[in-house]
């Protein structure tokens, strides 16, 4: 089957063996299947570029349901199955007014797959709320659960994006949610002027989410509307002396403090410099309102979209010294 429907980009790589599981018991069934080659777990497909024809055995995780599985008069846990959709979960928890996710709204993808790189935005990220998760292991068909601990997150990073590569599988993901006295992030610049512009001066959570789901929609494209995997490399963290140096030959450039030798610089920002905001390779591109979102115009291959980035890789390493990295994970 094609795989254009299930990837945000949209590429239109072919799937030889492809399994969509409904429960917990079909995903045992499956790791038990004999004879097929190795495994691709595919959730919400929005934070992969496919290169290529998939040999492998694809499962397609559909887990569904959201529980609530203890609650106080402040706080609330929740259970979410793999396969809800991440931006409706959010809404789901505006709902109930819970607070802790708000911040996150309209980032594409599944709740399973949103732990392995700790999804973040607007200065909260996935591991702020996070409790645990329960995992299937592929050896032995066994489910266990990961504390926040053992997770391991860092920016865009947690164990099953390194010691644990490729050896579980994520059923269901624990919040922990503010029922009452909901802490807000609202220092982050864009918020602040799109919470003015509305006249907010007291937000609420939902407000919150509103302010989020705005400027998300002017920068952002909708992968509906224009094939995309969201932020396609990491901003880079530079050290003291390299900061120094490149701050001095970049005044204007923004940046954010990590720690007292680390500086994160914004590749949206580099690549910009590098002339490529907006342009257009054939049918792979550079998004016209954020430079650090790669997209497809329609028939881009991966390896057309690969080129592009190689590309940027280069001329902002030319320019800058600093090489960037992709976010996005690249099925070879
Ligand atoms: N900038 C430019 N030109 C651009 C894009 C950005 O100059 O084309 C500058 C902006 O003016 C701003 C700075 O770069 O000063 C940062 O831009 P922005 O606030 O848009 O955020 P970002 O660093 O580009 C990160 C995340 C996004 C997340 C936003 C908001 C990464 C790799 N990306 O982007 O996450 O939504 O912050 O918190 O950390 C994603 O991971 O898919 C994603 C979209």
């Amino acid at each position: 089957i094609s795989l254009k429907e299930y990837n945000t980009f949209g590429i239109d790589a072919k799937a030889k063996f492809f399994c969509e599981i409904n429960s917990i018991a079909e995903l045992k069934q499956a790791l038990e299947l004999k004879g097929y080659p190795n495994l691709f777990i595919l959730g919400g497909g929005s934070n992969m570029l496919i290169t290529k024809n998939l040999e492998n055995l694809v499962l397609h995780i559909n887990l569904k349901g959201i529980e609530v599985v203890s609650e106080n008069s402040e706080e609330a846990i929740i259970k979410v199955s793999a396969g809800e959709n991440w931006h409706n979960m959010v809404l789901w928890t505006l709902d109930r007014d819970y607070g802790g996710l708000e911040n996150l709204s309209l980032i594409p993808g599944n709740t399973g797959t949103a732990p392995i790189q700790n999804i973040g935005a607007y200065g909260v990220e996935l591991k702020d709320t996070f409790v645990c998760c329960e995992a299937m292991e592929i050896a032995t068909r066994k489910l266990r659960t990961f504390t926040r601990d053992e997770c391991q997150f860092g920016y865009r990073d947690s164990y099953f994006k390194n010691k644990g590569l490729g050896k579980y599988i994520i059923t269901s993901v624990s919040f922990k949610l503010t029922k009452r006295n909901h802490q807000l992030h609202v220092d982050y610049g864009a918020i602040v002027s799109e919470l003015q512009h509305n006249g907010i001066t007291n937000p609420g959570i939902k407000d919150v989410s509103n302010a989020v789901i705005a400027i998300r929609k002017s920068k952002l494209p909708d992968p509906r509307e224009l094939g995309n995997s969201g932020s396609f490399f990491k901003n880079p963290v530079v050290d003291r002396p390299q900061f120094d140096n490149f701050s001095r030959l970049n005044p204007t450039a923004p940046f954010y403090k990590v720690s007292e030798n680390e500086f994160k610089i914004p590749a949206g920002w580099l690549i910009e410099q590098c002339g490529y905001k907006g342009k257009r390779f054939g049918d792979a591109g550079v998004h016209k309102n954020q430079a650090l979102v790669l997209v497809n115009y329609g028939n881009a291959s991966g390896a057309d979209i690969i080129e592009l980035a190689e590309k940027i890789i280069e001329s902002v390493s030319q320019k800058f010294g600093i090489t960037i990295s992709p976010e996005v994970n690249i099925i070879k």
